[in-house]
């Protein structure tokens, strides 16, 4: 009777011994978490409410979506903002690791890029003087138009213009292509549709209004943008869905659009 109860003292405190190992075991896992790798990404913070500066800081749904889905996928996160042509040098030449920039997925940009699972629908808007006789996008011909380089809307404007039209101006950023506009050195700026909106609501003073012309501008979807065969894709695209199932898309977009997103047409 002793021996059994010395043997079962035994058993139970070795049974206690491997419980305790496996719980150090799992805490070192979670610890693991702290030592969580440090993706570098790129921005052009000259695109409010994507991506902007506020006091000296980088800001913008695109900067909280980011470090949502950044989180999700066990990774940390630090944004760069290197302006919008050096972000596509960088991403090819692996110099960082994702390209965030309310970047449009594109057949021309997939040659050379991953992009991960669309994240926002967008498309080209025209923006004017309250006063311009613009109606639509085919009255763009013949009128000077500014752009940011680089952009979808300046293959949209170019399709209008022709490719080497010397009415079509290009910026560096789309504040630069909103100020010649302002200046009367452009008649339009074509941009993404919530940039220009957003701009003409906060800045009354400018009397500047938006054109919309589905006729020339097709939907467009934002996605994060790789190196070609970079393994982040799969973790992002899981990590996406995640956060677009779990709410936590709708919150951020709600926050910043005012408006419930339209999560379907981002899964089609
Ligand atoms: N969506 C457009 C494109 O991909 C414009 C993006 C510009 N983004 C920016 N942060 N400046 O071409």
């Amino acid at each position: 009777m002793k021996m059994f109860k010395i043997l079962s003292t035994v058993f139970v405190f070795s049974l206690l011994f491997i419980l305790a190992a496996c719980g150090t075991s799992q805490t070192s896992g979670s610890t693991k978490s702290d030592a969580k790798k440090t993706l570098r990404v790129v921005t052009d913070a000259a695109y409010a409410p994507f991506e902007y500066q506020d006091k000296g800081e980088v800001v913008g749904f695109d900067i909280d979506f980011i470090k949502a889905v950044a989180k999700e996928a066990g990774y940390n996160v630090k944004v760069d903002n290197v302006g919008w042509d050096p972000l596509f040098v960088e991403i090819k030449g692996k110099t960082a690791d994702i390209g965030l920039s309310a970047i449009t997925i594109n057949d021309e940009r997939k040659q050379t890029y991953d992009f991960s699972t669309p994240y926002f629908l967008s498309k080209n808007e025209i923006l004017v003087p309250k006063n311009s006789d613009i109606k639509n996008a085919q009255d763009l011909k013949g009128k000077t138009v500014a752009v940011q380089n680089g952009t979808t809307g300046q293959d949209a404007v170019e399709a209008l213009l022709g490719k080497n039209s010397d009415k079509l101006k290009k910026f560096e950023n789309n504040n630069l292509a909103i100020m010649e506009l302002k200046s009367g050195g452009a008649n339009a700026v074509v941009a993404d549709n919530t940039v220009v909106e957003q701009y003409v609501k906060n800045n009354p003073q400018d009397n500047l209004k938006v054109i919309e012309d589905d006729t020339a501008f097709n939907k467009e979807f934002y996605g994060l943008m790789f190196a070609k065969g970079s393994t982040l894709k799969a973790d992002f695209d899981k990590a996406i869905t995640k956060v677009l199932d779990n709410g936590t898309y709708a919150k951020l977009y709600k926050q910043w659009f005012k408006v419930d997103p339209d999560i379907k047409i981002l899964k089609e």
